[in-house]
């Protein structure tokens, strides 16, 4: 068989869709009400366009951005997404390998088939964070963080956007799945076999929020604004960082796609000097800088990065990550900026009677 070659992180989805079976590729690929806010995601970036600026040196490039008092290569992270075996048998290993080798933040899932902890000690220098969520224990709850932070996670991304899970949502391969999840502790996961309640959230509220954010030495991001209101929420909250999110389209289906609110949430966020993060549909180096020049500090991938284990397991890791990197150096140096700081949003067409 020949085998095509893979240029775009589209091209590595397509890819990976043709080789996963249902019910996979429906759990990884799709979203609430068949993925109609996922494809929105993926529609608004596109429809925002970049005007090139000619004849400006840009010979000497510097793509590294800051990420948490690091310095990273691009301004990218990878989004927490539950259940990487069912991509590649070595599962989260390989996704940190590939994040270790590009130096690129890696937000694992509190769903992974791997746990934090033996991922950290098998990837030296991996720069890790975990995905968090509320359960109805808050001793089970301060115990997981701590150990977390035991472990060496340099954050905590607290995903607030899931009161209930949507029921339309493809979910087969939820917790009763053939691997196991070992960071839910020994106690809840012979309970969680049978019962989702035990991660509830419907009672949440922000004082919830800054009772873990106290409990917490190291930075907690909120995931999940896509408000204003909820944006100033969690800044009065002393969160370390916003990020906007639909959960990929497969939460609240109708809700805005993210680059909309950013938008929106942007000048907030500046004013409080409090970092911004993005994801949903980024796909090329493109929609990074358009996320950037409209406010965002970080952007994250969610499915693309499985697209890159199911098709090459690490090697595919890399080079998705590679391809978004060279892209993202070229997207830069045609719109006349040399460094991340530069960017800003004289690069979007909208603006062109402006400047
Ligand atoms: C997710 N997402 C997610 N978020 C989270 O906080 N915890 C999780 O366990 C998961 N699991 C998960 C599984 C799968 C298969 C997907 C596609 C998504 C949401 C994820 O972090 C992120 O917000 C979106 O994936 C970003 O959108 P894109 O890049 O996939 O379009």
């Amino acid at each position: 068989t020949s085998r095509k070659l893979l240029r775009t992180l589209i091209d590595y989805e397509e890819e990976a869709q043709n080789i996963l079976n249902e019910p996979v590729r429906s759990f990884y690929y799709s979203g609430a009400e068949y993925g109609k806010a996922h494809r929105r995601n993926i529609k608004a970036l596109q429809k925002i366009y970049l005007c090139p600026n000619i004849c400006v040196d840009v010979s000497e490039r510097d793509t590294s951005a800051n990420f948490l008092g690091y310095s990273i290569p691009i301004p990218l992270g990878i989004s927490p997404t539950a259940q990487h075996k069912h991509a590649n048998f070595e599962g989260e290993l390989a996704t940190a390998r590939a994040a270790a080798y590009h130096n690129t933040p890696y937000v694992m899932s509190l769903f992974s088939n791997i746990s934090v902890r033996q991922v950290i000690h098998a990837v030296p220098g991996v720069k890790i964070l975990i995905q968090l969520q509320f359960m109805k224990d808050r001793d089970i709850l301060s115990k997981l963080l701590n150990q977390f932070i035991n472990d060496g996670v340099k954050g905590i991304c607290l995903t607030l956007d899931i009161p209930i899970i949507n029921p339309t949502k493809p979910g087969l391969l939820s917790l009763a799945s053939k691997y196991s999840i070992p960071n839910i502790p020994t106690e809840l996961r012979e309970k969680t076999k049978t019962s989702l309640t035990l991660f509830d959230n419907d009672h949440i509220t922000w004082e919830d929020v800054a009772w873990f954010i106290s409990k917490s030495t190291v930075p907690v991001i909120v995931k999940g604004v896509l408000s204003p209101k909820n944006a100033l929420e969690a800044i009065n909250i002393g969160a370390a960082g916003i990020w906007i999110s639909n959960h990929g389209g497969r939460q609240l289906a109708d809700a805005p796609p993210t680059i909309e609110a950013l938008r929106v949430i942007a000048p907030l966020a500046k004013k409080a000097k409090i970092p911004l993060y993005i994801d949903g549909g980024i796909r090329s180096g493109g929609d990074i800088l358009k996320c950037l020049a409209l406010g965002a500090d970080i952007v994250f991938l969610g499915r693309p990065i499985i697209s890159g284990l199911v098709v090459g397991g690490y090697k595919g890791v890399v080079d998705t990550l590679n391809i978004i990197k060279r892209d993202f150096e070229a997207n830069m140096a045609m719109c006349g900026f040399k460094n991340v700081k530069e960017i800003n949003e004289k690069c979007l067409w909208e603006n062109i009677s402006k400047i």
